[in-house]
């Protein structure tokens, strides 16, 4: 088990103390240590050099010695690089390095793009959000759509920022989705509110046999289409535009699919999509919900809980990390049997429930 994944359970976790309360007071400042060394590029350059003096990584990333000290007492003291005492130099947090070579630093600088462009200054809202138990937030975000996504194509830095991201965090967990979801007897999977096709066109390149239709907003049916041609999959993948809780789910589908889907709604919102699933699926069909889970106790983990905060403040009325259990009780009341829970490995708190027709 590596730093990552250790993180990533919060049972046995150890009493807070006033170094993590304080962490917990500045958390804020402590995101925005870690957004300008992505946005100044720093964890590249250590990469790249190994080890630099404080003067060589202020004149390669041109800042004034007071902004480099600032810089290089966050990075320090928050771990994300280390200072070596003997010789002074600076070098890359081994967790960091850790995400370069596994392929996922770039998906997680796109994470913290989504954090500081989309979420943050909707979190502002968080505490009349939970008073009002809705997404007050969404009134910093430009436009008149009834939610986030219905304001994205208002926004295109926004819209750009948070299609990207959602490609990231779907490509930090959907390997595991490929590999544990068996659709070797399906025939046609649909992929509800699928966003840029990123899960449709990894599930279809794992699965030639299996046709893919991705249901979108219209405004979001450009950006999927194009990834769908650069993958070299519009044979297998395409696209229909529609509202999924008002127009009719297309028919002769024998997999319906909620990635990332299920956080956004209400408990009541989503027993409605699952049972307007249900009633498109032939006996036998399957059901699949793709997306971070909280435990069953309510307590953790924290990824869970932090994501939450923006699912409460922002996007639309009602949603959260909700509980396996709550997803399942779902499932239950829209009429499906025999789901199964498969939580995948990784720092994220992904996992899929797959149930039965
Ligand atoms: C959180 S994103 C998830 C995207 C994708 N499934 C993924 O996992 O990367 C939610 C997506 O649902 C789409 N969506 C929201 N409301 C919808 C609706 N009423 N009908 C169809 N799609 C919708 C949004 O446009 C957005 O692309």
């Amino acid at each position: 088990m590596n730093a990552r994944q250790q993180q990533r359970d919060n049972s046995g976790t150890a009493p807070l103390d006033m170094d993590g309360l304080s962490r917990i007071l500045f958390g804020h400042a402590a995101f925005q240590y870690l957004n300008a060394a992505c946005e100044l590029g720093l964890p590249e350059l250590l990469a790249e050099r190994e080890e630099l003096s404080r003067e060589q990584i202020r004149d390669t990333l041109h800042l004034a010695d007071r902004a480099v000290d600032i810089l290089l007492l966050g990075c320090t003291s928050l771990g994300i690089v280390v200072r070596e005492t003997d010789t002074g130099r600076y070098r890359l947090a081994q967790v960091v390095r850790d995400l370069m070579d596994e392929g996922d630093w770039q998906r997680f600088k796109d994470t913290v793009a989504f954090e500081q462009y989309i979420v943050y200054e909707g979190q502002l809202d968080f505490t009349d959000s939970l008073r009002e138990n809705r997404n007050v937030g969404l009134r910093r975000v430009r436009g008149s759509g009834r939610d986030l996504y219905h304001r994205l194509s208002e926004n295109p830095h926004m819209e750009q920022v948070f299609y990207r991201y959602m490609r990231s965090w779907s490509e930090l967990a959907n390997k595991h989705l490929v590999e544990e979801l068996d659709l070797s007897g399906a025939k046609h999977l649909l992929d509800c509110g699928g966003g840029d096709a990123v899960n449709a066109i990894a599930l279809a390149k794992a699965n030639p046999g299996l046709e893919v239709t991705v249901f979108e907003i219209p405004a979001s049916r450009t950006i999927a289409e194009k990834k769908i041609a650069q993958a070299g999959v519009s044979d297998q993948v395409s696209v229909i535009t529609g509202d999924m809780f008002r127009d009719p789910l297309p028919t002769g589908c024998d997999v319906v699919m909620f990635a990332h889907q299920l956080v956004i709604w209400t408990l009541e919102e989503n027993t409605e999509l699952m049972r307007r699933a249900y009633e498109v699926l032939p006996e036998g069909g399957k059901l699949v919900v793709f997306n971070s889970m909280s435990n069953d106790q309510g307590d953790g983990p924290v990824v869970a809980a932090l994501d939450s905060v923006y699912f409460a403040s922002l996007p639309a009325e009602g949603g959260m990390i909700y509980s396996w259990e709550q997803h399942e009780k779902c499932i239950e009341a829209a009429g499906f049997h025999s789901s199964k829970r498969i939580p995948f490995p990784g720092w994220t708190p992904h996992g899929v429930i797959v149930a039965t027709k």
